[in-house]
This record gives C-alpha cells, sequence and structure tokens, in this order.
C-alpha cells in the first residue's frame, strides 16, 4: 500500500514526531502551510487567528502542494488540535482533495489529553467531505506507537 504523511504544525511537535516517521520508515512528507503565515506571537495566533477562522469557519489559503494524491492509497494528517478540533489549514487542504478516492488516516497531538478532540475532529472533517474515508489514527501517542502503527500496512 502506498501512502504520504500530510502534516500541519505550528509550534513545531508535530514536525519533529513526523520527522521521525519519515526517517524512520522513508514516508514521502509534505507540510501545509498558510500562504500568509500566522503570527510568530502565540496569542495572537492563536486568540486573534486561529480564533477567528474556527468560528467563521474561514478556509486559509494554503501554499500548492503539487501533488497528486490519487497516486497514494492513504493519506495519514498530522496535526494540532486547535480550539478542540482540527486547524482550519487542514480544512482547505481537505476542500481541495475534491476527488480523492483513498483513505485518510487521523493522527493528532494536543497539549491536554482529552481524547474528545479525537471524535471532534473526525466528525468535524467526515461534514467537510462526505466521499472521503477518514479512519482514526493516534491521539497523543509518542514515536514509538506512531511507527508501530504505520509501518503494519
Ligand atoms: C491556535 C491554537 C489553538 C490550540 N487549541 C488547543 C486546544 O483546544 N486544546 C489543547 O489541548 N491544545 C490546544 N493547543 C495546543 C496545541 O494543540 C499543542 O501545543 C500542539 O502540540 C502543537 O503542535 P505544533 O507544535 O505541531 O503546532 C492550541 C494551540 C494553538 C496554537
Amino acid at each position: 500500500m502506498k501512502k504520504i504523511i500530510v502534516y500541519f504544525s505550528y509550534s513545531n511537535n508535530t514536525k519533529k514526531l513526523v520527522e521521525k516517521i519519515e526517517k524512520s520508515l522513508n514516508i514521502k512528507t509534505v507540510r501545509i502551510e498558510r500562504a500568509t503565515p500566522y503570527s510568530s506571537d502565540y496569542d495572537t495566533c492563536a486568540y486573534v487567528e486561529a480564533k477567528e477562522e474556527w468560528l467563521k469557519r474561514l478556509c486559509p489559503e494554503i501554499k500548492p502542494l503539487n501533488i497528486n494524491f490519487n497516486e497514494y492509497d492513504e493519506i495519514d494528517l498530522f496535526f494540532p488540535i486547535w480550539w478542540y478540533t482540527y486547524p482550519m489549514p487542514i480544512a482547505t487542504f481537505i476542500k481541495s482533495l475534491n476527488d480523492y478516492k483513498g483513505v485518510i488516516k487521523v493522527y493528532a497531538n494536543s497539549y491536554i489529553n482529552d481524547y474528545q478532540y479525537m471524535i471532534n475532529s473526525l466528525k468535524d472533517l467526515k461534514e467537510l467531505n462526505h466521499n472521503i474515508t477518514f479512519k482514526e489514527g493516534l491521539f497523543n501517542k509518542g514515536l514509538n506507537e506512531h511507527l508501530l502503527d504505520m509501518k503494519g500496512d
């Protein structure tokens, strides 16, 4: 099975994890980046920019990824929880995949270890695109759990 990791990361926790997975399992990895970067000031990003995007369901422009995702059977989607669910650049990405035939497996992490965030994320992702199959990956797990989860198939 051919898979690719697609991730979003603001303060680089997700980036660091994904880079270790990429190195160990040799899976191609691409980063989702907002075309206009979020403020480097955490409070401005969290309480102004990200909050407004989520409340108004604004999909920010992201930098082009230039990948034909239909060449992959599975997209392993990694992101930090923002405001109890996925960050809005993830929504932009999902909406760009209108004819994707494979499966998207969801790997999320957050500051507070509240599994409800994974439930919210899966539910909110499904609402974005009913034609895509989303599967639960891991929530707030370490590198070893990810390697075990991802190397099997
Ligand atoms: C805009 C924003 C919103 C966040 N919302 C939550 C939240 O609702 N619950 C939580 O536990 N952590 C929240 N966090 C913390 C991040 O999920 C956590 O620090 C994550 O590991 C960051 O990953 P990153 O370094 O890859 O960006 C938020 C962080 C930001 C910047």
